[in-house]
């Protein structure tokens, strides 16, 4: 990212303890460098600590501050928690939590397994609200004041072909964002998400257009005629999370060259029309990044 794009100044974030769930790679890696530029102390969690590791140095050797990175699968509540302690336990209690990670991928729905839709649900629907949770609960007895970010999508408005567990999951987040809005608002507690358009990542490509097809890559689609940029995604990241504007609370705001209002923003135009033999094809290419990053993780 180009840090000299952030609209911030220096030291705005200085005191600030945020959490980055997904923040060793993609969207998560971003925000935490905007967040560290500004002066925070960011913890990273993932399922490989070498990459977080490799991100937290990476980070600092460029910006100074803090990045710690620590391994914890969000689908464990158990990890979570001990992960939450061992944050507490570097310097008290967060100031932010940004529900980054997710899993995805392309697929007809009459092709997934009920393994393959909780390999999604799990992160996404239950793994965010875990995270909230064991987060909510020791701030409330504390009386901490917070801020919690989701990364959702717009198909929490539409819904998406295609992308099924995901687009239910995210929803179901955009839903806690509006609930505990409302419910921990008197906690001091606020909630609001983010549903980005595409800003292209690895894990994203490798998934969402294996091989260059699949939904959402076609840039000429976009009123705006390009993909986001990363700078333009951790303003509005930093905006939500740092101080001066707590009066923001229960909103998801979209951030897509109203890429959504154009074109609707799902999967429906670019892959309805694909056949059996393309869907082989495309999930073979999927299992394989699955298959490749299992692979990775076990050597670690
Ligand atoms: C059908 C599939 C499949 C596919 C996996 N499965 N890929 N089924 N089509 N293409 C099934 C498997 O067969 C298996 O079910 C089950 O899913 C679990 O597969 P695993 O490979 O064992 O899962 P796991 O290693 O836990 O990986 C989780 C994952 C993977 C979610 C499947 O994609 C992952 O690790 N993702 C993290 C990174 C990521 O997805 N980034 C993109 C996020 S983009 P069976 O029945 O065979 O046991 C995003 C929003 C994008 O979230 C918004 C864009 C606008």
């Amino acid at each position: 990212m180009d840090v000299s794009k952030l609209m911030y100044r220096d030291g705005l974030m200085d005191g600030e303890r945020i959490l980055v769930t997904g923040g060793g790679t993609g969207l998560g890696r971003e925000m935490t460098e905007g967040f560290l530029k500004l002066g925070a102390t960011v913890y990273i969690c993932g399922r490989r600590q070498n990459k977080l590791d490799e991100t937290a140095a990476e980070l600092m050797a460029a910006h100074g501050g803090k990045v710690v990175g620590i391994a914890c699968d969000i689908r464990d509540p158990d990890a979570i928690h001990a992960m939450v302690d061992t944050i507490w336990a570097d310097g008290g209690a967060l100031t932010g939590v940004v529900n980054n990670a997710a899993g995805n991928f392309i697929s007809r729905t009459e092709d997934l397994s009920v393994n393959g839709f909780n390999a999604i649900a799990d992160i996404v629907f239950r793994g965010t609200f875990y995270v909230t949770l064991d987060v909510g609960k020791r701030l409330i007895a504390e009386g901490k004041k917070a801020s919690f970010l989701s990364i959702l999508t717009t198909w929490v408005w539409t819904g998406s072909a295609f992308v099924v567990p995901s687009a239910m999951s995210k929803t179901a987040i955009n839903s806690m964002t509006q609930s505990l809005s409302t419910e921990w608002g008197r906690y001091g507690l606020r909630f609001n998400a983010i549903a980005p358009g595409l800003f292209p990542t690895k894990g994203m490509s490798a998934r969402l257009s294996p091989g260059g097809q699949g939904g959402n890559s076609k840039n000429d689609l976009n009123p705006m005629g390009r993909a986001g940029e990363m700078h333009e995604l951790a303003n509005l990241a930093v905006f939500l999370m740092g101080p001066g504007a707590e009066y923001v609370n229960g909103q998801t705001i979209a951030i897509d060259g109203a890429g959504a209002l154009a074109n609707g923003g799902t999967f429906y135009p670019v892959l309805q029309g694909l056949g059996d033999a393309e869907w082989d094809q495309m999930r073979a290419m999927i299992k394989g990044t699955n298959a490749k990053d299992q692979a990775q993780r076990a050597t670690e």
